[in-house]
């Protein structure tokens, strides 16, 4: 099954509420939801209010995509704010195990994020611990970037991987997902694909999903 789930990061935040009404009534699955801390990527953006607010707005699950250093100090926050689904960075995480059994034990769907130059080794001896990976196609930090080629290799390596350690893992993909990348994401084997500026820097979102929805599959 595929699953789009819309960044809010190009969202426009003076309407935050109708802009995640107007991607669900156009067919989203999830909300996706970046988290910037102003030191693990060269940006900040927002934290646990935000994923409170949004939680008022749907009943999406809500993706929270946490860019941060050592996340286990706020996690709790997110998951009191109604996170449904955490994602950490392998790269931001000493104990990274550690990380992700407390996300599950609050019964919160847990994953491990991957920055472009990081080898997929580093999920290797979690994989059958975690629920998703999502594989960076940009460096973290901004919307609106071009997709980097060499994410697809690293989609094929995975998806051979999670056959042997966790059939039921979701290979998610994050960063330039447009018309022209979605196809060759898909075929190598990833079924969750956030996209930011390309559903919300157009006029119409319902059109934006259908058509990742149809390319990839
Ligand atoms: C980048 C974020 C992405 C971002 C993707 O650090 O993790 O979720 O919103 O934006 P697009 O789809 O515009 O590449
Ligand atoms: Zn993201």
């Amino acid at each position: 099954m595929t699953i789009i789930a819309p960044s809010i990061l190009s969202a426009d935040f003076t309407i935050l509420g109708q802009e995640i009404n107007a991607v669900e009534n156009g067919g989203a699955d999830w909300i996706h939801i970046d988290v910037m801390d102003g030191q693990f990527v060269p940006n900040i953006t927002y934290g646990p209010i935000i994923v409170k607010a949004s939680k008022k707005a749907t009943n999406l699950p809500l993706d929270v995509h946490l860019m941060i250093k050592t996340p286990e100090l706020i996690i709790p926050d997110f998951i009191k704010a109604g996170a449904d689904f955490i994602s950490v960075h392998a790269e931001a995480c000493t104990h990274l195990h550690r990380t992700i059994q407390m996300i599950k034990n609050a019964n919160v769907k847990a994953g491990v994020a991957l920055n472009p130059a990081t080898p997929t080794e580093a999920v290797e001896w979690i994989m059958d611990e975690i629920d998703f990976i999502l594989v960076m196609s940009v460096n973290p930090g901004f919307g609106g970037q071009k997709f980097i080629k060499s994410s697809i290799k690293k989609i094929e390596k995975l998806a051979a991987m999670k056959e042997k350690k966790n059939p039921d893992l979701i290979i998610q993909v994050d960063g330039g997902v447009n018309e022209k990348t979605v196809q060759d994401i898909f075929n190598a084997g990833a079924t969750s694909f956030v996209a930011g500026s390309y559903i919300f820097n157009a006029p119409d979102y319902k059109k934006q999903i259908s058509l990742l929805k149809e390319l990839a599959k």
